[in-house]
């Protein structure tokens, strides 16, 4: 850990400001920017903040355990990162840097249809699980071929956004006169000068419950539906053959006034009633955050943003510091208020 991090970052929010200085103001519009007037976007943070937590005392918790279990895998903590496309924008290694911090903090990276890296290249970066996110693409043999490549990867589940049929009302980032650098070759969308026009296009191209279930039949990879807010939604991704769902507003970039992720959370957990593991995303920027979310039914949670920024303030190592202090909060949380271990972390946390 670079010391001068370690001296200035003490939060994930004091990565935004140190970010918001390095990098271009239209790319730090495109990731700080939601969809509409941005109420989702302030929803999922505020939601949180309205959430209070019930301690309890004099418990053994002089060293709690955040490891948990997902997919017979142990895992160190609870922290993912999210997908989140085009990273070299922010970082001239890009998902390389990112995946190989994600690695050395022990976190999960989940690597976007829409990187610009390839998923192989993530693979052999990162120490720990790379998860690929599939962007349907309207030509349904390019779909077959990109699943059979990911299955050959050494990646260790497939993610599928579902929430996103098209894209949403960006206007401030497009008020600030964004737009992807011609120079960002997608390595598994087409060719590189063709890539950017079609993801433009592509993702118009509409997924509905059938291909899905198609998807599932190709891939014996653990396989994980992203975007989910609706307990029937949930219910059906696990008809389908889901092992794992998302619940997420898409970081509340596609429609503005939908609910804060961690309001959907209780009722999706409800109905899935522990048969497949629930990730959430959106908002989450404390360790308290993460331990409301694991004590309103989730088993593991993903950050987006703050790991960007973290990206263009210290490359790989900006990432590790960013893991690490959001698992240092959560653990100091947990004995804070008397939770030994994830186990004990359940509704009877929350005030
Ligand atoms: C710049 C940016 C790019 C994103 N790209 C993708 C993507 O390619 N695929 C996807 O499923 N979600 C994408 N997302 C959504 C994130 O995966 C995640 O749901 C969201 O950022 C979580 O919210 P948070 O940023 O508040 O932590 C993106 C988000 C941002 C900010």
């Amino acid at each position: 850990m670079s010391s001068d991090l370690s001296s200035r970052i003490f939060s994930l929010a004091d990565f935004d400001p140190a970010a918001r200085e390095l990098m271009p103001h239209a790319v730090y519009e495109y990731v700080a920017s939601a969809a509409g007037d941005e109420l989702t976007l302030r929803e999922n943070e505020a939601a949180f903040d309205r959430i209070k937590i019930r301690p309890r005392v004099l418990r053994d918790v002089a060293r709690p355990d955040a490891s948990i279990t997902l997919f017979g895998e142990t895992l160190a903590h609870p922290i993912l990162l999210a997908p989140i496309a085009y990273q070299r924008m922010f970082q001239p290694e890009g998902e390389i840097a990112a995946s190989r911090g994600a690695g050395e903090a022990g976190a999960i990276f989940i690597l976007s249809t829409a990187g610009t890296a390839s998923v192989e290249e993530c693979v052999a970066a990162s120490a720990a699980p790379v998860w690929f996110l599939h962007y349907w693409q309207s030509d349904r043999g390019f779909n077959g071929d990109l699943v059979a490549r990911v299955n050959a990867s050494g990646a260790k589940a497939l993610c599928v956004t579902v929430d996103t049929p098209v894209l949403g009302d960006r206007r401030r980032q497009f008020r600030a006169g964004f737009g992807i650098p011609e120079e960002m070759a997608t390595p598994h969308l087409y060719d590189r000068n063709a890539g950017l026009r079609e993801v433009a296009s592509q993702q118009r191209a509409i997924l509905t419950w059938p291909d899905v279930a198609w998807l599932r039949s190709l891939t014996t990879l653990p396989f994980v539906l992203k975007g989910i807010l609706d307990p029937d939604d949930a219910a059906r991704a696990i008809d389908v053959g889901a092992d794992a769902i998302i619940v997420s507003n898409h970081g509340a970039r596609n429609l503005d006034t939908l609910p804060a992720s961690i309001e959907a959370l209780p009722t999706i957990a409800e109905r899935v009633g522990g048969r497949v593991p629930i990730l959430i995303d959106g908002g989450l920027r404390r360790g308290t955050d993460v331990l409301k979310a694991l004590a309103l039914g989730a088993t593991a949670v993903l950050i987006g943003r703050p790991y960007v920024y973290a990206l263009a303030v210290g490359g790989a190592e900006g990432v590790v510091h960013c893991v690490n202090l959001l698992r240092q909060e959560l653990e100091r949380a947990m004995a804070l208020t008397g939770r030994a271990s994830i186990a004990e972390i359940d509704r009877t946390l929350i005030w």
